[in-house]
C-alpha cells in the first residue's frame, strides 16, 4: 500500500517564510513581538510563546519602547511600519513578497494619479494593509453587486488590484462589469495561486486514493474546503486536526492513502500523521 503526501500540503511559501523568520529571531536574546498572531494555528503560536515570542495587540504598539516587531505574511499599512521604526523599535518585515508587490504597485500608481480599487474583503487584514499604501482614497469591491453600484471616476484611470486569495473567476467577472461601465482600467492581476494549486492537487490525489486524510483546524475555512473537495472524490475521507483524532479504518483492498493539509497546518503535524500511516 502506498502513502502519498501532497506536495502543496500545509503552509504556502509566504507563510512558511514568515514563520521561519520568527523562529530565526528567537534565541537572539532580544524581546520579540509579532504584530498579531503570525499564523492561525494555536500550537505554533504557543510554541513560539514558549520561546519568548509575544503576540502584540495592535493597540499596544504605542506603548512599546524596545524590542523587535515582526510583520505577518499578509502585511500592514505603511503607517504601521513607520510607527515601529519611529519608536526606535526594530522592524522585521515578513510580508509575503507577493503581497509586498501589491503595496508597491498601489503606492506607485496612486502617486502617478490613478484611482486605486482593490477587489477583496474590506475587513481582511491584507486588504486593510494594502489600502494603507495608497497616497489617495481607495475603493474596495467585494462582490459583483458592488462592481455595478460603486461610484467611480470616469475621467480618471483606475488601477485595479486584488487580494491575493480572491477567487479568479469572480475577479474576472468584476473586471468585465467595470469595463462594461466604461471605466478606464489598468488591471494588475495580483491573485496568488497557492490556494488553487493546493485544491487542484488534493482533488487529483483524492480521485486516485482509496483513503484520503485532510489535516487542518476545524475553524479553518480553507481546510474545510479541502475536505469537501476530497470527500466528493473519495468516499473514505477523514478530516482531522492532529493525529489524536485519527481513527483510521483502511479497506482491505486499499492501494493508496493520500494526505493533504490546510494552509495553517505545520509540517511537524503533517509528518506525524504521514509517519504513522506509513507504519501501518
Ligand atoms: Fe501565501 Fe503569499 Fe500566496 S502568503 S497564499 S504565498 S500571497
Amino acid at each position: 500500500m502506498e502513502v502519498r503526501l501532497a506536495k502543496s500540503a500545509g503552509f504556502c511559501f509566504g507563510v512558511k517564510r514568515a514563520v521561519d523568520q520568527v523562529y530565526e529571531q528567537t534565541g537572539t536574546g532580544k524581546k520579540i513581538y509579532t504584530y498579531g498572531p503570525i499564523i492561525h494555528n494555536e500550537e505554533v503560536v504557543k510554541d513560539l510563546e514558549q520561546k519568548g515570542v509575544t503576540v502584540l495587540e495592535e493597540d499596544k504598539l504605542d506603548s512599546l519602547k524596545e524590542g523587535t516587531v515582526i510583520i505577518r505574511s499578509h502585511g500592514v499599512e505603511r503607517a504601521v511600519c513607520d510607527k515601529i521604526t519611529n519608536q526606535g523599535l526594530e522592524c522585521v518585515d515578513a510580508t509575503c513578497p507577493f503581497v509586498k508587490r501589491i503595496h508597491l504597485v498601489v503606492e506607485k500608481e496612486s502617486k502617478a494619479g490613478k484611482h486605486i480599487v482593490i477587489v477583496g474583503s474590506k475587513s481582511h487584514a491584507e486588504v486593510i494593509g494594502i489600502m494603507g499604501w495608497s497616497l489617495t482614497p481607495v475603493a474596495v469591491i467585494e462582490t459583483e453587486e458592488d462592481a455595478e453600484q460603486i461610484a467611480l471616476p470616469m475621467d480618471q484611470e483606475i488601477c485595479l488590484v486584488s487580494q491575493t486569495t480572491f477567487n479568479y473567476k469572480k475577479f474576472d467577472k468584476i473586471v468585465e462589469i467595470l469595463t462594461n461601465r466604461g471605466c478606464r482600467l489598468h488591471v494588475v492581476n495580483t491573485i496568488c495561486n497557492a490556494t488553487q494549486e493546493r485544491q487542484t492537487e488534493a482533488r487529483e490525489l483524492a480521485k486516485e486514493a482509496d483513503v484520503m486524510i485532510v489535516i487542518g483546524g476545524l475553524q479553518s475555512s480553507n481546510s474545510r474546503k479541502l475536505y469537501e473537495i476530497c470527500a466528493k472524490e473519495c468516499e473514505h475521507t477523514y478530516f482531522i486536526q492532529t493525529i489524536a483524532d485519527l481513527q483510521l479504518e483502511v479497506p482491505s483492498d486499499a492501494k493508496l492513502i493520500g494526505i493533504t493539509a490546510g494552509a495553517s497546518t505545520p509540517e511537524s503535524i503533517i509528518y506525524e500523521v504521514y509517519d504513522y500511516v506509513k507504519k501501518l
